[in-house]
């Protein structure tokens, strides 16, 4: 395959910019709701799992077919189809990336013996310790940071009604004492077991962890540590000379963000059994065939890449803001600020030349209705516009039917008033009953005045199954992949992370000689007065 072109060297692009200039910065929601009555039947898409409502989005249809032209300048099907066959994608780690093959039925995708063979053994495994009369297992410690901590930290929760409740699962990640102090204080070693999740089985973090929780655990009658010990990791001597025995490997081609789907998923396996943790990948295989078959018109996860590069590049969005109307989401906007972030947070594109557009925005949020009242007042009415994306499910796994009808109601409001705004002269028409009486009613009216036309997709799900879960995380992955095989950077490496652990390491021993010598003054300073 020859290099991959840049999208800001092609036809299309230079398209997109005459459709921005001619009319794309202005484009207005209300007006090409009221000009075409098919818009949400047109611009509305079905992928597995997912069904998706990019109709209250700053695009037409000739912006669209722009932005599909730019996909196709920049041949994403045929640089797609080299991905997922295991070309190395990850070129400045010379690795291929191929974490769809964890996904695949046995005998597809590559790899698949091996893949199998500790999915099968992991699993068996699984179901001993979900045993609990017999394993005795009450408690799981998860210890892990970044990728070998986010995605099962956040599929737990979310798949809470599928979890074996005797069963209590913690996680720590942070090399902050009071993250892991409060876990060790309620549990009793005995009935506890400890994975140490680390891809590399180096992290400064999840090392230190793990020695505090091993010697915690041997200080407080815990016993065997190898029964009470397990390792997820690509390092298995690594692992083997902490004095781990049982441990579930996995490979270099998996990069840590997406890696919930390998061993580093035994949490997740352990909270939800055998059977559904199948399922989780079974959903997102259907998304991996989505998105190497689907045509591009249709392709979901291609679709919002582009749309994503639309607002960064032309639109200027500097964020994104991720809604999830199910608090068992609340730890989504954290996954996808890690794949989204540390992703496609690159300056330089695949030969090392700076890049002259932006690159991934920020991507934050919390779940709904409590994010409506924090920050949604921004949204509404602040200077930025900061697309929105909404995730809603229909149907609840809790009996609850009324708090789950306004749940509902309150995440389709905000898209509406995101979308529709007030008016001055409406809001200068209604009473303010809150309002202060000697307040002028022009200026009132001027404060109480939403813009409007603020952009959101809607993600609707029918239900928050293991399966559906796995298509939705899938889903990010390929659009993450998109936006960065459009932008020609390389979303698999995070050569970013490093600098500040080499200067960290450096610091450490400062902390405790106090020597500052070579220190800017600043860091200099503050070390000092940290020293007491
Ligand atoms: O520091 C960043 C990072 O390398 C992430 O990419 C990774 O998910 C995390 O650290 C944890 O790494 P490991 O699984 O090797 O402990």
């Amino acid at each position: 395959m020859t290099a991959a072109p840049r999208c800001d060297r092609t036809p299309a692009w230079a398209r997109l910019r005459e459709l921005h200039a001619g009319g794309g910065d202005r484009f207005d929601l209300r007006d090409a709701f009221a000009a075409d009555a098919h818009r949400f039947a047109d611009f509305s898409y079905e992928a597995p799992e997912v069904f998706a409502d990019l109709s209250k989005n700053l695009i037409d249809r000739a912006t669209r077919d722009a932005l599909l032209a730019l996909a196709r300048d920049c041949r994403i099907e045929e640089r797609r189809d080299a991905l997922l066959a295991g070309t190395p994608a990850n070129a400045t780690e010379g690795r291929s990336v191929l974490h769809t093959a964890l996904r695949a039925p046995p005998g597809h995708g590559a790899h698949s013996a091996e893949v199998h063979g500790v999915l099968e053994r992991m699993l068996g495994f699984v179901e001993r310790i979900r045993d609990t009369a017999r394993s005795g297992i009450r408690d799981i410690v998860n210890i892990g940071i970044g990728g070998s901590d986010l995605g099962p930290q956040m599929a737990v929760p979310a798949l809470d009604a599928f979890v074996q409740h005797d069963l209590r699962f913690h996680f720590v990640s942070n090399v902050d004492g009071h993250d892991i102090a409060p876990v060790l204080r309620d549990l009793d070693p005995r009935t506890t077991l400890f994975i140490i999740a680390s891809k590399t089985f180096t992290t400064q973090e999840t090392m230190a962890n793990a020695t505090v929780a091993r010697e915690w655990f041997l200080a407080n009658g815990g016993g065997d540590t190898r029964r009470h010990f397990v390792a997820t990791t690509t390092n298995v001597d690594a692992a083997a000379a902490f004095g781990i025995e049982t441990t579930f490997g996995f490979w270099d081609w998996v990069g840590g963000r997406y890696s919930l789907w390998s061993a580093i998923g035994l949490p997740i396996a352990l909270a939800i059994g055998a059977a559904h943790f199948r399922d989780l990948l079974a959903g997102a295989h259907a998304m991996d065939r989505h998105f190497a078959e689907a045509p591009l018109e249709s392709n979901l996860p291609i679709l919002l890449g582009l749309l994503d590069v639309w607002y960064r590049n032309f639109l200027g969005f500097t964020s994104r803001s991720v809604a999830p109307y199910h608090q068992g989401l609340r730890r989504l906007p954290a996954y996808l600020q890690q794949l989204e972030m540390e992703s496609n947070g690159k300056r330089v594109d695949l030969d090392g030349e700076p890049l002259p557009f932006a690159t991934s925005p920020v991507v934050w949020g919390e779940p709904g209705t409590n994010g409506q009242h924090a920050y949604f007042q921004m949204l509404h009415q602040g200077t930025d516009v900061i697309p929105v994306e909404f995730i809603l499910v229909r149907e609840p796994t809790h009996p609850y039917r009324d708090l789950h009808a306004k749940l509902l109601a309150n995440g389709l409001a905000q898209a509406q008033a995101l979308m529709l705004g007030k008016s001055t002269a409406q809001a200068r028409s209604e009473r303010a009953p809150t309002a202060a009486a000697t307040i002028d009613p022009d200026v009132l009216a001027r404060h109480r005045t939403f813009t409007g036309n603020r952009p959101s997709t809607t993600l609707l799900l029918e239900r928050l199954t293991p399966r559906a879960l796995g298509a939705l995380i899938a889903m990010y992955e390929h659009r993450v992949y998109t936006s960065g095989a459009l932008w020609a950077i390389n979303s698999f490496d995070q050569w970013g992370v490093e600098l500040g652990k080499a200067l960290c390491n450096d610091l450490l021993p400062r902390l405790d000689s106090g020597d500052t010598d070579g220190l800017d003054a600043s860091t200099a300073g503050l070390l000092q007065r940290l020293r007491g």
